[in-house]
């Protein structure tokens, strides 16, 4: 086997698993490094990603979400379920299922397309001649050399300090996702998006769930109006959340873990559950990339430096995805991996950074893209809001789910979208068609005018974009 490649990629998460594979297509001879392991001590390809983020948490809401609806949204619907019962081993066995199917389908992809795979940990050896020696570090030794490098290391859990993560008490993503059995109260620091989400897996299975969230603001990052009404719901629900709190000590013992903590009004509390999440932000991996070899700088928080195409200090040494700046998602991650692919080929690779979008895979689904009314108002931009509520919508109804509303943001003058705000059932879907429209820089008018199937929750996008207008015609 030739150990000398066009493109090597060090990782293989959503980042450089899609980039190996834009690579391969557009000709060049590529290796892809990647050092996760399964429980066997095999690979499994899809890094945080598939293994403990996206896939697995998606896999346990759904799970959650089928048992809270049989046990207590079925009856709405004249159905009748006795003896509910609950067997966590088989949900995280079929978590773990998913996992390994996503898994198993980038190895089928790396096949397909030609990528050579070496499973072990890659480090910067030397650089010389316009060449890039890597080590792989496995079952076996191998070094490799590649003219251009496309480093993917993705990020790991950030603890709290005297904290660490013992993934049996205090839990990091990764325990969160293979929790036995129900605790009967479960903590959880930070109410960002794995707080809320791990949070309501729990919570729908049965724990008594408190988060404690350091920021006064919930979800401050969110359009406010949306982020109330999600706040709303998730309270109503039974999540306990705890804003502008100050966590103090925290204790673990054989019995589960004491937090000490402070309230907004700096009363100081105690809280005593079986396990704890922390769950407040990521920070980028470089661990064993060795990057002083080559002299690849990183900034002070340990990202690797790159420009806006994700080019490095170091020519023919790109990063992309989590290991830099910008949104830590699977899909920025994706297209940053496509974008260098294809600079590396000579064309012109782009990642428009105002749509991508996000989603909070609660219930209700809190999803947007854009601008937030609150950045439109500091930033002094003159627009119109258009809101429309579920409650309006007849799929909504028939679904048994009117929570929430989409609001579209337009220009006052233009009436070009500038940002829509969606909490509610499926807007992880509905997002989809706003993105478009923001590509393409659609009016609101645009979306207004286009036919929507009836009855579809994406009527509810037209609507709030008449509402824009104010000439609802359901509302
Ligand atoms: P990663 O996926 O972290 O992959 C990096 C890979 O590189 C890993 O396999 C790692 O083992 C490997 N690696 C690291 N160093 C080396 C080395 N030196 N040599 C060889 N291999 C190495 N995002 C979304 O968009 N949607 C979601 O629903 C979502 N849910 C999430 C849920 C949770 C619980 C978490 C924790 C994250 C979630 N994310 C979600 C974020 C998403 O997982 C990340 O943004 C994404 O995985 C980043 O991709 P990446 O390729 O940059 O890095
Ligand atoms: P986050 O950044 O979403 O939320 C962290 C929260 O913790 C914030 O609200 C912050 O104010 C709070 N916090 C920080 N320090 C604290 C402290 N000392 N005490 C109390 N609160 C504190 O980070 P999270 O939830 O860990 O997720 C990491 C990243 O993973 C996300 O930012 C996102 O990029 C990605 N992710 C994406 C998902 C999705 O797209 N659906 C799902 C899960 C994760």
């Amino acid at each position: 086997m030739s150990k000398s490649f066009d493109v090597i990629v060090i990782g293989g998460g959503p980042g450089g698993y899609i980039a190996a594979i834009r690579a391969a297509q557009l000709g060049f001879n590529v290796a892809c490094i990647d050092e996760w392991k399964n429980a066997k001590g095999g690979p499994a390809l899809g890094g945080t990603c598939t293994n403990i983020g996206c896939i697995p948490s998606k896999a346990l809401l759904q799970s959650s979400e089928h048992y809270d609806h049989a046990a207590h949204h079925f009856a709405d619907h004249g159905i009748e379920v006795k003896g509910l019962g609950l067997d966590v081993a088989k949900m995280l066995a079929r978590k773990d299922t998913v996992v390994k199917q996503n898994n198993d389908g980038i190895v089928y992809l790396f096949k397909k397309n030609k990528v050579t795979f070496f499973h072990g940990r890659g480090s910067f050896v030397a650089a010389k001649d316009g060449l890039y020696d890597i080590k792989v570090a496995g079952a076996s030794e191998d070094t490799l050399s590649g003219k251009h490098v496309i480093v993917a290391t993705g990020s790991n859990a950030r603890a709290l300090p005297g904290a660490p993560f013992d993934e049996e008490n205090i839990l990091s993503n990764d325990g969160a996702l293979r929790i036995g059995a129900v605790p009967k109260k479960l903590g959880l620091i930070g109410s960002g998006v794995i707080g809320l989400e791990m949070g309501s897996v729990w919570r729908r299975l049965g724990a008594d769930v408190t988060i404690l969230e350091g920021l006064p603001t919930f979800l401050g990052a969110v359009d406010q109006q949306v982020a109330k009404e999600a706040h709303k719901a998730f309270v109503k629900q039974g999540l306990k959340i705890e804003l502008g709190v100050k966590v103090g000590e925290i204790k673990s013992g054989k019995n589960g873990v004491s937090v000490a903590w402070t309230n907004a009004k700096g009363e100081a509390q105690t809280i005593d559950v079986d396990k704890l999440i922390v769950s407040i932000g990521r920070t980028a991996n470089t661990l064993g990339l060795a990057p002083e070899t080559v002299g690849l700088k990183l900034d002070e928080r340990g990202a690797i430096v790159v420009d806006e195409e994700c080019k490095t200090n170091l020519p023919n040494v790109w990063a992309v995805g989590d290991v830099v700046r910008g949104p830590m998602l699977a899909h920025k991650a994706e297209e940053e991996g496509v974008a260098v692919a294809e600079r590396i080929a000579g064309q012109h690779g782009h990642v428009n950074f105002n749509t991508i979008p996000w989603v909070i895979y609660t219930n209700p689904e809190i999803a947007w893209v854009g601008q937030t009314e609150e950045q439109l108002k500091a930033a002094g931009r003159a627009y119109k809001a258009g809101t429309f509520p579920f409650m309006a919508n007849g799929r909504a109804r028939a679904l048994g789910d009117t929570t929430g509303m989409v609001k579209m943001l337009a220009d006052a003058t233009t009436d070009e979208i500038l940002g829509v705000h969606i909490v509610g059932p499926f807007a992880s879907e509905l997002i989809a068609e706003c993105v478009v429209a923001m590509e393409f820089r659609a009016s609101a008018e645009d979306i207004a005018r286009i036919c929507h199937a009836h009855p579809s929750l994406s009527e509810a996008t037209k609507e709030a974009a008449l509402a824009v207008d104010k000439r609802t015609l359901n509302f």
